[in-house]
């Protein structure tokens, strides 16, 4: 037998795996789960006819290009359909500082690839997007943590965690931010914190990374467009690199994001693609192209809107039904997520075995902090489970929670009688 660890890069041996997917295999061998784990669009919003039809039409085969290789840097109508776009989103790019990637994930790694060396520090949300912490540790980064406020990460801190870093002789490259209905969090950053991140990072001299994929789905009952304003919509002097997916519009099977940076970078961006997937597949950009070409994703946007502001009411009120006394979690005004804080001591990373037998999941927070805090915090995702799922799930939930809280009263109890402590403590 080959040990192959010792064929292992450094680079290799420090993979990370990402704890979403880690969940989505252990649901899948459990018959009658409920998962609130992936942060999965719902199929039946799919526009399946509409797909079939175009797709049915595109590999009729008189477009050979359909088929063939294509630009590194996309599908050039696809670049200006996302041109548009982003212009009706207060960004004016040109068609060079555009690219097409296979998912945000893949912008995010060629993030990290072009611009990270090993120890350059990036900074990021406690907590923030397990994919981003990946993507920027596989890219030998180091993850520093910076408190969230209700309205986006703290300012304060902010800056004094850079000026620690800065003084100790570190470079401090990116902050990497979701500011529109964040995962896990749900939450959005304000408006006027938009506008001073971006003027301190303007000062601090470190690069933004904007990534944008749920800004489309605000809840008509609790915010607008306009509270969606991407940072990068003010950034004059080319601060801001920015992330943006059809992959919660459309369909994530389709597997096409795009990217807005300074051109040069975009050169470098698209040279690194080069190596790693020669170009995005030519006959899911132009699904794409010709369902945003057809007003397929405008009409889409609005449907899912209600669609999913519904789920999240559902989830709420099932979790303050169930677990009202016990938990508490910042209303999303958009998204997938809802983002629980359990009393604190209640470890959800250790919980998940109760919940397994329970046959419900969800992802517990700890991954989601690069400080190795947050393990009483866990992420539950509405977008995925029907309506009626979504209360039974909450109703489990709440079972294994309260079966943990007890546990944990009767082993507490158990320690004092051990070390003949005061009962009752
Ligand atoms: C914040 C964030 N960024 C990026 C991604 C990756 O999206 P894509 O499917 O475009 O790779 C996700 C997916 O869940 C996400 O939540």
């Amino acid at each position: 037998m080959i040990d192959y660890d010792r064929f292992l890069s450094r680079a290799g041996e420090a993979l990370l795996q990402s704890a979403i997917r880690q969940m989505g295999v252990m649901a899948a061998q459990l018959p009658d789960v409920i998962s609130f784990a992936p942060g999965y669009p719902a199929p039946e919003t799919f526009a399946w006819d509409e797909y079939r039809e175009i797709a049915g039409e595109l590999l009729r085969g008189r477009d050979g290009r359909v088929l063939q290789y294509g630009p590194t840097r996309g599908y050039p109508q696809l670049l200006e359909v996302f041109q548009q776009r982003l212009r009706a989103r207060g960004i004016v790019a040109a068609i060079d500082e555009l690219m097409v990637t296979t998912g945000s994930q893949q912008g995010l790694h060629l993030v990290g690839r072009v611009l990270i060396d090993p120890g350059d520090v990036v900074l990021v949300e406690l907590p923030s997007y397990t994919g981003a912490i990946a993507a920027f540790k596989n890219a030998q980064a180091t993850l520093v943590g910076v408190k969230q406020e209700v309205d986006g990460i703290d300012l304060a801190e902010l800056d004094e965690v850079h000026r620690q870093h800065v003084r100790a002789g570190r470079r401090v490259k990116l902050l990497y931010l979701v500011p529109n209905f964040q995962n896990p969090t749900g939450l959005l950053i304000g408006l006027d914190k938009r506008r001073r991140l971006l003027e301190w990072a303007q000062r601090a001299d470190v690069l933004i990374v904007e990534d944008d994929p749920y800004c489309d789905l605000y809840f008509e009952d609790a915010a607008h467009a306009a509270d969606t304003r991407p940072i990068k919509a003010d950034d004059d002097e080319g601060r801001v690199i920015y992330l943006s997916s059809l992959s919660k519009t459309l369909a994530p099977g389709f597997r096409v994001a795009w990217m807005q940076a300074p051109a040069s970078l975009i050169t470098k961006f698209d040279t690194a693609k080069q190596s790693t997937d020669l170009c995005t597949s030519g006959l899911d950009q132009r699904i794409a192209y010709e369902a945003c070409r057809r007003g397929l994703l405008d009409r889409q946007v609005p449907i899912l809107r209600r669609y999913y502001q519904r789920k999240r009411t559902v989830m709420a009120s099932a979790l303050s039904r169930e677990l009202g006394d016990l938990a508490n979690w910042p209303h999303p005004r958009g998204g997938f997520f809802l983002w629980v804080a359990l009393p604190t001591g209640v470890d959800t990373q250790g919980m998940l075995a109760r919940a397994m037998e329970r046959q419900v999941i969800y992802v517990a927070g700890r991954p989601f902090f690069v400080d190795g805090s947050g393990s009483h915090l866990m992420r539950l995702s509405f977008s995925l489970p029907s309506a009626e799922r979504i209360e039974e799930g909450v109703r489990r939930l709440a079972d294994v929670v309260r079966a943990e809280l007890e546990a944990r009263t009767a082993s507490e109890g158990n320690d004092d009688v051990g070390h003949g402590s005061t009962p009752g403590r």
